[in-house]
């Protein structure tokens, strides 16, 4: 009974529909407005959980909530802590949406919806998973479910959560989906997350807005500074220019660097899928290995002067640009933060003024490829999926995490469940019908082979 076939008791519809009402609320953590809504997200997976007989509470913490939900009637048996998300990314751009975000849509076995893969449908394929469990007898491990409502914010308020929570969080191995598998035949196993510093580049010129004939030729222009600053970042290798930037970078290992030689990956099919025909990077490295192992920075967003219809003859007084930095083992986020508050106004032009202002960061992440758990969840992929699983480092960032290890002390045991063709934090983010499926399945054995003897393979 331990490892029973589950796949003919999945109540399929009842999970996708009761996914869609979670969907259908805009937890939009990023923005005020969406507050309530964050909170009412909450509220949906506590009156859930419990209904499943989970001791649930909605803890709240200076910004956003926490779930947490607990039930624990495997003596003896492991304790296995399953943290996700509830809140999204905000949905802009509005426009490029071929169905409304929170109006959960099917096309071609696809659900789409903002948070479909990030994370709600992930993080509910778990709660259905232990729903599945349990609809055929007990829980063969001890379950505690943690839900934040801040991730997509760097998750400012959970570790003093973490900490005030400390002993009631105990447990053997924290369980996270929050990602993508290498592709979609191919269960994977994440090994590691890169991490971030993520800074605004500030830049003044003149006293206010100069109309472009009287003052061009004359006049600081910030918005051209700011283009120079940012061209100044990385040189023609694609490499990071910042001073130190690199110093104690981990370098990949021969063995990780074989292992992801090996994996099923095509440069022109990856660059395919995403509508281009070049992959820009630092030079020696192969796309993977640049995604998963190695350092970046990248402009996320930049403004300054007129963009509205027409034109306007103007030479603005400021410009700016959000910058993300990905990070790898080695990098001390706070120290490139204060790297690159140094280095800017070194390279700023003469004539504007420039400066950093920090937002969020994160550790980067590497764990253990083998461990009893690791194992346990190997044998429960290849149930869902028929084969032995990747392992994959993983290019985003999961804050949290790192306090999991510094506070908790506890594993991470990393299983996604999504594709990179979700298209997670873009328009038109979706998750497979297939995928969602799978996951409860996934969920439901791999605390299964959690409970069962995990001494071997
Ligand atoms: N689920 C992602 C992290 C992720 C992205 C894992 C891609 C695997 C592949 C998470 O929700 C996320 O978006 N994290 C942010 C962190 C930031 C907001 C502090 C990220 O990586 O940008
Ligand atoms: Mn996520
Ligand atoms: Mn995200």
């Amino acid at each position: 009974m331990t490892t029973a076939d589950l796949s003919a008791h999945l109540d399929r519809d009842g999970a996708r529909e009761e996914l869609f009402d979670l969907l259908r609320i805009p937890s939009v953590s990023a923005d005020p407005a969406y507050a309530a809504d964050v909170q009412r997200a909450a509220e949906w997976f506590q009156q859930k959980l419990a209904s499943l007989g989970f001791t649930a509470r909605v803890d709240a913490t200076p910004k956003h909530p926490v779930v947490y939900a607990e039930r624990l009637d495997a003596p003896g048996k492991p304790t296995v802590l399953i943290y996700g998300h509830y809140d999204v990314q905000p949905e802009a751009p509005l426009e490029e949406w071929v169905s409304p975000p929170f109006e959960p849509t099917v096309r071609s076995g696809r659900i789409y919806a903002r948070g479909s893969t990030d994370d709600k449908g992930q993080a509910f394929a778990h709660v259905r998973g232990v729903e599945l469990l349990m609809a055929q007898g007990t829980l063969p491990v001890n379950v505690k479910f943690l839900l934040e409502g801040e991730e997509e914010i760097g998750s400012p308020s959970i570790v003093p959560y973490l900490q005030s929570h400390a002993e009631e969080l105990k447990a053997d191995v924290i369980l996270i989906s929050d990602g993508s598998r290498f592709a979609a035949d191919v269960p994977t196993i994440t090994y590691g997350l890169r991490g971030l510093s993520y800074v605004e580049i500030h830049v003044q010129g003149a006293n206010r807005d100069l109309h472009s004939g009287s003052y061009g030729g004359a006049a600081p222009n910030p918005i051209n500074a700011l283009c120079e600053i940012i061209a100044g970042l990385k040189d023609d290798q694609g490499r990071v220019t910042i001073p130190g930037f690199y110093d104690n970078v981990e370098p990949l290992t021969d063995q990780e660097r074989q292992m992801w030689a090996s994996l099923p990956h095509s440069d022109a099919e990856f660059a395919g899928s995403i509508g281009v025909n070049t992959l820009p990077g630092e030079a020696g490295y192969s796309v993977l290995e640049r995604i998963w192992g190695r350092p970046t920075l990248d402009v996320n967003g930049i403004w300054g002067g007129y963009q509205g219809e027409g034109s306007k003859t103007v030479i603005a007084a400021k410009a700016g640009a959000k910058v993300s930095m990905r990070l790898v083992p080695g990098q001390d986020p706070e120290r490139i933060t204060r790297l690159i508050q140094e280095y800017v106004p070194q390279i700023a032009p003469a004539g504007v003024r420039a400066e950093v202002v920090p937002h969020h960061g994160g550790q980067p992440m590497k764990f253990s490829m083998d461990s009893p758990y690791i194992r346990a969840a190997n044998r429960a992929l290849k149930r869902v999926y028929g084969r032995d699983a990747v392992f994959a480092r993983t290019g985003g960032s999961i804050p949290i995490v790192a306090a999991f290890a510094d506070i908790l002390h506890t594993e991470v045991l990393f299983v996604d469940l999504g594709l990179n063709e979700d298209a997670p934090h873009s328009p038109n983010e979706s998750f497979a019908v297939q995928d969602f499926e799978n996951g409860i399945l996934t969920s439901a054995y791999v605390l299964q082979e959690l409970g069962a003897d995990s001494g071997q393979d």
